[in-house]
């Protein structure tokens, strides 16, 4: 997100043009029409060869104008005006070409005033489940498309890179198997509800120090096995409509107009039929380069692809006439795909939301995220127990802040969930003085401390810390401390969008990942802590036991290679807090019977405690010494609800792909494997060899 100051001046400075929603509306040029005058409307023709007869039928002029989007300040009010739109591409009514809306946010919800304020995508990525991710994806498809949206600009699929990812929470977390299995039904079910998901942002954008600029320097092989799999996920089982090039370099070259990712990559080996987009105002970085590269239109407003740079370009041969017929065509071919000149356009018949729907999606979402990371017996909370909650963050709603952040209608916030579900009075102090936060504990059976992070887009956390990474807030570190000193049963929840140092945990009773939980969050925490519901989530990411040195910007070399989170911890037998993966239940699940035929793993997961719960059996590969890998790599999951006593036969199925390593192409690997079964990166009870 553009910060304000920012993009008023580049307004003021390059002229650019507002335009208002109303003004759109008044060019709306509704459906395509009949196919007697414009044959481009015959529905019976493929999308290629309708777009490629609209091409032909365009003035120059109007190619131009397609190539850009036409409002620079919809981003700016996308938080609060219900009637706005992150980006507008104009259409050409003479031809029938509709305007196309883009709507505000996408990963986390619809930002277009207050809407659904879904948890964070890391809780999701918590989740380990791809029916959560679905039931994501269709509430931000649903209600982008009933509040007039074409285009979702969402998910986003970048490898958490650096545990202080300024950005952190819009990801699924470290591991790239796990974020192209969410992201691919995310999007399948987004687009069924009519509109187009955006998939953002591509490729390598993990960090935000230097974010306009950066170049991160990645080797091939990193790259396809790290970075790229989420969006070929998304791209070839998830069948996104549009990528979204980010800010970053990649390897000293923009990725707007990066060529090799835009064009081999993704048109090339992925077989990509949707169109490219640049980040918004300063992601394309120059106008030949991009149309050479592959990016199809610039957003939100014409910078270096406004007529005049285009038209220059044209005159002085850095272009052609071909290349920018591609770009055009790349843009309404998609249209077609999605049916955009078929149908009315949304935006002239909006539908009302389903708030309870909305509000139930996102309580499902946040409790199937929950991650219980200790619990000496103080959890579920019993019946009659005295509670005190501690900590000013319990008392707010916690979400991480950028262009993805919705404005929530009607938050639970932890403080509200608790005291709606204990029933009779529950203490409450801010924080704000440690004598009296030691005090209230002090009177309560159980103490429960709520914390949380501050992250945000455009700024990498400093450090680890909470108490570095919420500056705003009391020392919550020494809270923590302080309280549980008072008293022995206390449980932390942490509101975090990412790892954060936990020094204090052996000195508590209870820890609990609720993430950034979205607007029922703490409804979602209050049922988890008196387990009416289940703590579902696994880690997404490695608690590490260290802090992290601050984010280079510059040049930033990608040299842990595949070392990339869990990957480095493994491959150095290092330490943790808390592994890749790793979440406790209520109830206790055995792993059994490991057997492997061909390609099928199959493993017994039984509920041996004594209440039903959900089981994440994951599987780790560990390639031959040769390939040169880090060990254990996430290869699959499973997400299994089980009733007490009962045993589930679960199937993995691993493909050509699971063995293989990229050296200048996939090649699969030779010799024997360890496929590792179990609860967590680090708990994994069942192994056997696979020789091939
Ligand atoms: C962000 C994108 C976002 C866009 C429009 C940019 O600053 O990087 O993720 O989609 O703004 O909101």
């Amino acid at each position: 997100m553009i910060s304000r100051s920012t993009a008023v001046a580049l307004v003021a400075v390059l002229g650019l043009p507002l335009l208002s929603v109303a003004g759109s509306s008044a060019a709306a040029p509704g459906p395509c029409g009949s196919a007697a005058a414009r044959p481009w409307c015959d529905r019976d023709l493929p999308p290629d060869r309708r777009a490629g007869l609209l091409v032909k039928a365009l003035t120059l002029d109007e190619k131009l104008g397609l190539m850009a989007g036409d409002d620079a300040l919809g981003p700016l009010s996308t938080e609060t005006n219900p009637d706005s739109h992150e980006g507008t591409v104009r259409g050409v009514p003479r031809l029938g070409v509709p305007t196309v809306l883009m709507a505000g946010g996408g990963p986390a919800g619809i930002r277009q005033g207050p809407g659904t304020a879904l948890p964070a995508p890391i809780a999701l990525g918590a989740g380990f489940s791809t029916a959560a991710a679905a039931r994501y994806g269709r509430l931000v498809g649903d209600e982008g498309r009933r509040r007039g949206n074409d285009i979702v600009l969402g998910p986003a699929l970048d490898i958490l890179r650096i545990p202080n990812a300024g950005r952190g929470y819009e990801s699924y977390g470290e591991d790239p198997y796990l974020t192209g299995a969410l992201g691919a039904p995310w999007i399948r079910a987004a687009q069924k509800q009519g509109v187009m998901s955006m998939i953002k942002h591509y490729p390598a954008n993990n960090q935000e120090t230097d974010r306009y600029k950066m170049n991160a320097v990645v080797d091939s092989r990193t790259m396809r096995e790290i970075y790229l799999p989420p969006f070929e996920a998304a791209v070839r089982r998830g069948g996104a409509a549009a990528v979204m090039c980010g800010y970053n370099q990649v390897n000293g070259k923009p990725s707007c107009s990066n060529g090799a990712f835009l064009g081999s990559v993704l048109r090339g080996s992925w077989g990509f039929r949707g169109f490219v987009a640049s980040d918004w105002l300063v992601g394309a970085k120059n106008t030949a380069g991009s149309v050479r590269g592959g990016m199809d239109i610039e957003m939100p407003v014409g910078l270096v692809y406004s007529k005049d740079r285009l038209s220059e370009a044209l005159r002085d041969k850095k272009i052609t006439r071909g290349q920018i017929d591609k770009r055009v065509r790349a843009y309404l071919r998609t249209l077609f795909a999605h049916g955009v000149f078929d149908r009315a356009r949304y935006r002239d018949r909006p539908q009302t939301i389903d708030v309870a729907a909305g509000n139930r999606t996102a309580q499902s979402v946040a409790e199937n995220g929950v991650t219980l990371l200790r619990n000496k017996g103080v959890l579920p909370l019993k019946a009659g127990t005295s509670v005190a909650v501690i900590g000013s963050s319990a008392a707010d709603y916690i979400s991480g802040v950028g262009s993805s952040r919705v404005t929530p209608r009607d938050p639970v916030t932890a403080l509200e969930g608790i005291r709606a579900r204990a029933g009779g009075t529950v203490a409450y102090a801010d924080g704000s003085s440690l004598t009296a936060a030691a005090a209230t504990a002090r009177r309560a059976d159980v103490a429960i401390v709520v914390v949380s992070d501050a992250r945000e887009e455009a700024e990498d956390l400093k450090c680890l810390t909470l108490k570095c990474g919420a500056p705003d807030r009391e020392d919550q570190d020494a809270l923590i401390r302080r309280v549980a000193a008072a008293n022995r049963n206390t449980v932390v929840v942490m509101q975090t969008g990412g790892p954060v140092l936990t020094p204090w945990r052996n000195r508590i009773a209870g820890l609990v990942q609720a993430w950034y939980p979205g607007e029922r969050g703490g409804t979602a925490i209050a049922r988890v802590l008196y387990g009416d519901a289940e703590p579902g989530g696994r880690l997404p990411v490695t608690f590490p036991l260290t802090g992290v040195k601050a984010a280079k910007g510059g040049t930033v070399r990608y040299t842990e290679r595949l070392h990339v989170g869990y990957r480095r911890y493994n491959a150095r037998k290092l330490p943790v807090a808390y592994p890749f993966g790793y979440g406790l239940s209520y109830t206790k699940f055995k792993y059994s019977r490991l057997k492997v035929s061909g390609n099928r793993v199959q493993v017994t997961v039984t509920n041996t405690g004594n209440r039903s719960g959900s089981a994440v059996p994951q599987l780790y590969l560990t390639f031959p010494r040769s390939a040169g890998e880090p060990p254990r790599q996430l290869k699959g999951f499973k997400k299994v609800t089980l009733a007490p006593g009962r045993s589930r036969r679960v199937t993995f199925v691993l493909d050509q792909r699971s063995f293989s390593v990229w050296k200048s192409g996939w090649k699969a690997v030779r010799g024997c494997h360890t496929v590792e079964v179990g609860s967590s990166s680090r708990g994994l009870p069942l192994s056997a060899r696979v020789c091939r």
